[in-house]
């Protein structure tokens, strides 16, 4: 390489990856709140946090989520570890935590199990407005492992009452936590797409009929025909709606057992006063759900406004090793949710209505101060204050009083504290307003109790 040229190099600017972005202030803050606020309502309804790594063995996801779906097949990042391991960033949580409940020997404990997390997960799609490959999820499981004595006593309408009770409890903590941040517009889609009874011979069916309208179809459909019919239900291709509206409903042909849970999810949720909307073509993308499956969206987000999507997965934790285990949770697209909270934070202020999860920084004090001495007394006070919970602005730099105001205007304070050889001397500190200029004196001891009055 020529001197040039490694020069030229030198000077590239990095960018950022495609898809991964940097979340940059003062929007972290409605991050933060965002995410505060999960864990409030979480933990109101039992739930506790857990901590997953970022990366797995890649089998983990291929046997959970399902080795031929687009998330697995196309998506993952993956490489091999120095010992030849296969390694992938996790696109999702949900095979993490259930792998977490059975190392940790999490069955040994009060069931069910209910744990929460959020964190940053990986998949090579599109990028595009509301769709990342490093996006962020806020999610809960709930794992419920499969006592025995129930399964003696064969009590199945206790059974699926208790796993209905819990389908609708999980919903409703997501409704209340959708309220609490104050994200509008949203709906609810539920399903049921069966358990491994039912859902093979309605997928049969499925698989039949779409062949009688194959060439109707587009490239896309016509190929999952044979490697997931369940997937052409979610199709938004224009051309192909007459002929889906028209296909088999597997709300027809659940089993005796899937269709007493749905309607007892149903009235589980009725009785909880959460609306939902029944979707017979919400199938979702990964393998491991069975019976109740949902997503929400919610306004301001364009084509990709699924806020959150969840659903049952009872089995996946014997699929990984554990014993029967029954399961259900969901995640919240992070990104999503706080795109649409933007919109009504944009729209509440153009309408002059508080939105619950607007900036509410309170603004800086800022201290000005001049000389060796003054300085040291400046850096008492802003430590007392920042101790006291008060935001402060120390200048790193000595600037003259009139340029401090004028920084400390800019900076959005409302009040500076002047700190010159005459405050230093006399112990009578000069607190400013700098809306109106006015000043009073203050001694150290006064100090947190005048700015309190202000
Ligand atoms: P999922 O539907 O694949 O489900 O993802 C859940 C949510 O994550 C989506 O509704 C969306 O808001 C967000 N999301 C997914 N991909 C992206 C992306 N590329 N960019 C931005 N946001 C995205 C799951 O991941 C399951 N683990 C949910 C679950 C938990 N089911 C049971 N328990």
């Amino acid at each position: 390489m020529s001197e040039g040229a490694g020069k030229a190099q030198e000077k590239r600017k990095i960018q950022a990856i495609k898809g991964v972005r940097d979340i940059l202030p003062p929007e972290t803050a409605l991050w933060n709140r965002v995410e505060q606020t999960a864990h409030e309502v979480f933990a109101t309804y039992g739930f506790t946090e857990i901590r997953l790594p970022i990366f797995e063995e890649t089998e983990l996801f291929a046997r959970s989520i399902g080795a031929e779906t687009d998330v697995v097949s196309k998506e993952m990042y993956s490489f091999d570890d120095r010992d030849e391991t296969s390694i992938s960033l996790r696109p999702e949580a949900t095979a993490s935590v259930c792998r977490a409940y059975i190392q940790h020997n999490m069955q040994q404990l009060p069931q069910p199990v209910k744990l929460y997390y959020m964190g940053p997960m990986f998949r090579r799609e599109r990028p595009q407005k509301g769709r990342y490959r490093q996006f962020y999820q806020i999610g809960a499981e709930v794992l419920d492992r499969v006592r025995p004595a129930d399964t003696i006593s064969g009590d199945l309408v206790k059974e699926l009452r208790r796993d209905a009770v819990i389908d609708a409890e999980v919903i409703e903590m997501l409704t209340t936590f959708f309220e609490k941040t104050g994200l509008e517009g949203t709906a609810l889609y539920l399903n049921s797409i069966g358990c491994k009874e039912c859902r093979p011979k309605y997928v049969e069916l499925l698989r039949a009929e779409l062949a009688k309208v194959k060439d109707k179809l587009g490239a896309d459909s016509q190929r999952r025909i044979e490697t997931n019919p369940l997937r052409v239900l979610d199709s938004k291709l224009e051309s192909e709606q007459p002929y889906i509206e028209k296909l088999p409903r597997i709300a027809d042909h659940l089993c005796k057992d899937c269709a007493e849970h749905y309607v007892a999810v149903k009235r589980e949720l009725d009785l909880r006063g959460v609306k939902y909307h029944e979707n017979w073509r919400l199938v979702r993308g990964l393998d491991y759900y069975m019976r109740t499956t949902f997503e929400i969206t919610a306004t301001g987000l364009g084509s990709q406004n699924a806020v959150c999507g969840g659903g049952r997965y009872d089995g996946l934790v014997e699929l990984l090793g554990g014993r029967p285990t029954k399961g259900i949770g969901f995640a919240i697209g992070e990104d999503r949710l706080i795109l649409s909270l933007q919109e009504v934070v944009k729209r509440s202020s153009d309408t002059g209505v508080q939105s619950p999860l607007a900036t509410r920084h309170s603004p800086p004090l800022y201290i000005a101060c001049m000389g060796e001495r003054a300085y040291a007394t400046a850096l008492g006070a802003a430590k007392t204050l920042r101790n006291a919970g008060f935001r402060v602005e120390l200048p790193p730099v000595e600037q003259k009083f009139g340029i401090a105001l004028g920084r400390a205007v800019q900076l959005g304070a409302q009040y500076a504290l002047i700190l010159g050889d005459n405050e230093v001397s006399s112990g009578e500190w000069t607190l400013k307003t700098l809306a109106d200029g006015s000043q009073r004196k203050v001694t150290e001891q006064e100090l947190i109790a005048a700015i309190r009055s202000l």
